[in-house]
């Protein structure tokens, strides 16, 4: 690109020189010599602004050019066998971060589901991730759904040919982190733990059903837990996430691992209670599913339902960020769509 201007020609190749020493390359959008240029303008009399104004524009655009086209560092991935058997007793493997955040940054599920797991940490919850395929016992029959029962039709998902299953909630990990912190419950240390993840359903898609979005479920077990822990626990949460003061009440349901069930319901935090698009015009919006972790299923993971109880729930992630920001459609999230995606970058 070639400048008229002296000033912002001396600037761009100064910048050229930075740009190339730089580890973090976004870094070159606040350099000195830019905003040093755009200080300028106000001082340029009226007639040269325009002409002025069009090359540092310019200039900006062709620094954001650099950033775009800058490469990515190579990142050392693990090698994985796509061929070996699967085995969803074996856990799932972490991978390293992928982009170390340079020409990148956080898609807002990513970077919203930290501000929630931070809440949830500072109240004392471990949290565990979930794995993307299953199987039929982690995905109904620990959670006490009988064979051929219809409440296995509300879960409709893909399945492979050798009967492994695309999780459809984040309650298959009920059963795996109830018998992980046994342990730590009879030692009287209580058991609370958050699991963020990917869920898949067989959807008709619209503005609010996607095929593939994001759960968090939660299970806390301890000596004499009752439901109004459950309401108590929400309610802050959901305070603390969305900054302010909420009514919140629980409506029956029905789910076969948690008795009594609830669909735990908030104001609507947009419209103080008079109606709008975002509830439906009902002023309430239900947010995610709950109850009181049914014996059958404490008993499975080898819990003394007798000397113990809990609560757990499971929530959609896309559906709490999309309240927060009046986000109308969820299908915004996998778009890849630059325009929605840099309001949160
Ligand atoms: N897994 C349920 C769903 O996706 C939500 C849910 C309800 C999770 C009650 C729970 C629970 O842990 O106790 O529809």
């Amino acid at each position: 690109m070639v400048y008229q201007n002296e000033e912002v020609a001396k600037a761009a190749e100064q910048l050229r020189a930075s740009f190339e020493q730089l580890d973090d390359k976004k870094a070159i959008r606040r350099a000195p010599e830019l905003t040093a240029l755009y200080e300028r303008l106000k001082t340029k009399p009226s007639d040269e602004r325009a002409a002025y104004g069009q090359e540092v524009n310019q200039l900006k655009r062709e620094v954001e050019k650099w950033i775009f086209e800058a490469k990515v560092p190579e990142v050392d991935l693990p090698p994985i066998d796509v061929t070996a058997p699967f085995d969803v007793n074996v856990p799932a493997q972490k991978l390293p971060d992928l982009l170390p955040a340079k020409n990148a940054s956080q898609h807002p599920i990513t970077r919203e589901l930290e501000k929630v797991l931070d809440i949830f940490g500072r109240m004392g919850f471990a949290t565990i991730e979930s794995r993307e395929i299953d199987d039929d016992y982690n995905m109904f029959a620990s959670l006490n759904f009988p064979e051929g029962h219809p409440a296995r039709d509300d879960y409709d998902t893909f399945v492979t040919d050798d009967g492994l299953i695309a999780p459809a909630h984040t309650s298959t990990m009920q059963n795996r982190v109830l018998k992980q912190f046994k342990p730590q419950l009879e030692a009287g240390k209580g058991l609370r733990v958050v699991i963020p993840g990917r869920v898949f359903r067989n959807e008709n898609l619209d503005a609010r059903h996607e095929h593939t979005f994001y759960q968090l479920e939660g299970v806390y077990v301890d000596e004499n837990i009752h439901a109004g822990h459950l309401i108590a626990t929400l309610k802050m949460f959901l305070e603390e996430y969305y900054g302010q003061n909420l009514e919140v009440k629980t409506q029956p349901f029905y789910f076969p691992f948690t008795e009594p069930s609830f669909e735990f319901v908030l104001n609507c935090p947009f419209c103080a209670k008079t109606g709008c698009q975002i509830c439906s015009h009902t002023g309430w919006i239900e947010l995610l599913g709950c109850g009181m972790i049914h014996p059958n299923v404490l008993k499975e993971a080898g819990i003394d339902p007798v000397k113990y109880s809990g609560f757990a729930w499971g929530g959609g992630i896309d559906r709490l960020v999309m309240m927060k920001y009046g986000i109308e459609d969820i299908r915004h999230f996998h778009s890849g769509h630059l325009k929605f995606l840099r309001q949160f970058s």
